[in-house]
């Protein structure tokens, strides 16, 4: 994938005939994707309860889910204005997994934040390399909004990281390493299909 690098150093680069594949479906995907955006707002403040001992930690997470909230209400207004309905939540197999696998609490929680920042930001950046060519979604509003939304989601995969780091010294970094070779495992595993993950 020449020019870029997902946060993190991910172990399984996403080919980039997925996006296509993604692409088969835009309402699909965008629905999937609102209801994502949603996920990650409830995931940020959720895990505000759990550092409410940390006033900085607090402000990270309160900007977080505020960040989220936003694309949670710009994806919704998107679909919107190409008259596609909000489809039923499909589930996100890729994010149970993740949790599936998790044994250490809190640290776990903001390792797997991260890492779904990030498989999320490398699959934005494909999304908008392909959807240049694809007509319906060629719009560069559109592609404006991915690629917007691509540099916050790397921001919020270093976000979750350092406050990892920051209540977990050492052992941050190592479960990290553990980690990028579950993600790396669970994401080859799943059939791709019109979402991000
Ligand atoms: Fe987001
Ligand atoms: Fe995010």
């Amino acid at each position: 994938m020449i020019g870029f690098k997902p946060p993190l150093a991910l172990r399984a680069e996403t080919p980039p005939a997925w996006a296509e594949a993604a692409l088969a479906d835009p309402a699909a995907l965008l629905s999937d994707h609102a209801h994502n955006e949603k996920k990650a707002a409830l995931n940020a403040l959720n895990l505000s309860q759990s550092c409410a001992d940390s006033p900085r930690a607090s402000v990270l997470l309160a900007r977080l889910a505020e960040e989220e909230l936003n694309h949670y209400r710009r994806v919704l207004e998107a679909l919107l204005g190409f008259g596609w309905p909000l489809q039923p939540d499909r589930g996100n197999a890729y994010a149970k997994a993740l949790h599936g696998l998790a044994a250490k609490g809190l640290l776990d929680r903001l390792l797997i934040a991260a890492l779904i920042e990030a498989r999320s930001c490398e699959r934005l950046w494909l999304l908008g390399q392909a959807g240049s060519s694809h007509l319906e979604l060629g719009s560069a509003p559109w592609l404006a909004f991915l690629l917007e939304l691509e540099r916050c989601e790397a921001g919020h995969a270093l976000s979750y990281r350092s406050l990892a780091g920051e209540r977990f010294g050492q052992e941050a970094e190592a479960r990290l390493d553990w980690w990028l070779d579950r993600e790396a495992e669970v994401i080859l595993a799943l059939p791709w299909r019109s979402a991000v993950h």
